[in-house]
């Protein structure tokens, strides 16, 4: 595996992961949604096999019904792997595009059609904050090995961290068999950055009596002598929208549709996920709904598009947004506007590339490390 130094990585603190944002030119701004969408199929007409667009479920319907595929982080990173096209034109938020810049050829090209997708959550545990705290708890557990997993919804420098020190990703679809996976490496895990998935997981897998928490910006928070006494050990990050969701969020769907079914995303927290019906990743949550017999009443805790769209998809299944009028949708996700699809694969056409998301080749080969191990699990 090649080595890299970790400190040397350049991460940028700043929301944006990419500073060679571009601007929509103001000829695509305020289109019509019918000549928009005409104007984004005749471009994939014209760019035909060199071009895929992957569309993950939180996207907007004016996206989706243009990609080529849909799906959870795990599916699109399967349809990247896969991906023959020239283009690879992501919508999704830039840790999903920079996995598919990863893990596609050196010769395909990676395009988030807005730089300014950058997933909160992703931002929470820095690769040069994650190595100062790696230090202290690998020091204060001298005797024992310590895998570092972290989730899909993290930068490629904390990936190809993770791979440095034996560690894989996941995604809310695997993560139990990742720890798994995990636990028949070393002794215990240090899970970045989500929180809750992270203890959804260890519920999951019967290891709620072992769990401590790492604040990196709470000085009075646990030492690491104390968190190193635990076998999985959570990065404090977490997800707003999935944050939202409450346990009377679900008391007051049941007292409303006596009926209903409740599934939630594991991004929950702890006691809501307890209080569902099911939880699973966006594509279970979507799954579900297809295999939900025509009548029933499934209430969705997680963000508002996928709930929107599993509406219109399954006009027979009664679909309710868990916290009604109060669900969010992800800012990240809806920063990618079809003005600005129309706008990249314009470009394209014409032979420019815009937007493009490209990791630095040792972090990316590294990275590479941390999710073909995912794969093959
Ligand atoms: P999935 O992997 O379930 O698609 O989730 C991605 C995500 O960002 C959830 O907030
Ligand atoms: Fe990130 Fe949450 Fe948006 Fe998912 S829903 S991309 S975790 S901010």
């Amino acid at each position: 595996m090649p080595k890299m130094e970790t400190a040397d990585i350049e991460t940028d603190l700043s929301l944006f992961k990419y500073d060679n944002l571009e601007q929509l030119p103001e000829a695509y701004r305020g289109l019509d949604e019918d000549e928009r969408t005409d104007r984004i199929e005749t471009a994939k007409r014209e760019l035909g096999d060199d071009l895929v667009i992957l569309g993950h479920n939180y996207q907007r319907r004016e996206i989706v019904d243009h990609a080529d595929f849909i799906g959870d982080s795990y599916q699109l990173s399967v349809e990247a792997a896969n991906a023959d096209a020239e283009y690879v034109v992501f919508g999704g938020v830039t840790f999903m595009a920079e996995s598919a810049d990863i893990i596609t050829d050196d010769d395909q090209t990676v395009i988030l059609p807005s730089m300014e997708a950058s997933c909160p959550m992703a931002g929470m545990a820095e690769a040069l904050q994650v190595d100062a705290a790696w230090a202290e708890i690998t020091a204060a557990a001298p005797d024992a090995d310590i895998i570092p997993i972290t989730y899909m919804n993290s930068y490629a420098d904390l990936k190809a961290f993770c791979a440095e020190q034996g560690g894989a990703v996941c995604t809310s679809s695997n993560a139990h068999e990742v720890f798994e996976w995990a636990f028949e490496q070393g002794d215990k895990v240090l899970f970045l950055p989500d929180k809750h998935l992270g203890e959804n997981t260890a519920h999951r897998l019967g290891m709620e009596d072992s769990i401590a928490e790492w604040d990196p910006w709470d000085p009075e928070g646990k030492s690491a002598e104390e968190v190193a006494e635990s076998d999985i050990i959570l990065w404090d990050g977490y997800c707003q929208v999935h944050e939202r969701f409450r346990v009377d969020h679900i008391e007051q769907i049941r007292d409303d549709h006596p009926d209903a079914n409740v599934v939630v995303h594991p991004e929950c927290r702890r006691e809501v996920v307890e209080a569902a019906d099911k939880a699973g990743s966006t594509a279970a949550i979507t799954q579900t709904i297809e295999e939900a017999d025509p009548g029933e009443t499934w209430a969705i805790g997680t963000e508002i598009h996928l709930t929107n769209h599993l509406q219109r998809w399954h006009p027979e299944v009664e679909v309710l947004p868990l916290c009604g009028d109060a669900c969010m949708d992800c800012n990240a996700m809806r920063q990618i506007d079809p003005n600005y699809l129309t706008w990249v694969l314009e470009e394209l056409v014409a032979g420019r590339e815009r937007n493009v998301i490209e990791v630095a080749h040792q972090e990316a080969e590294l990275a590479n490390v941390a999710m073909e191990r995912m794969l093959e699990i």
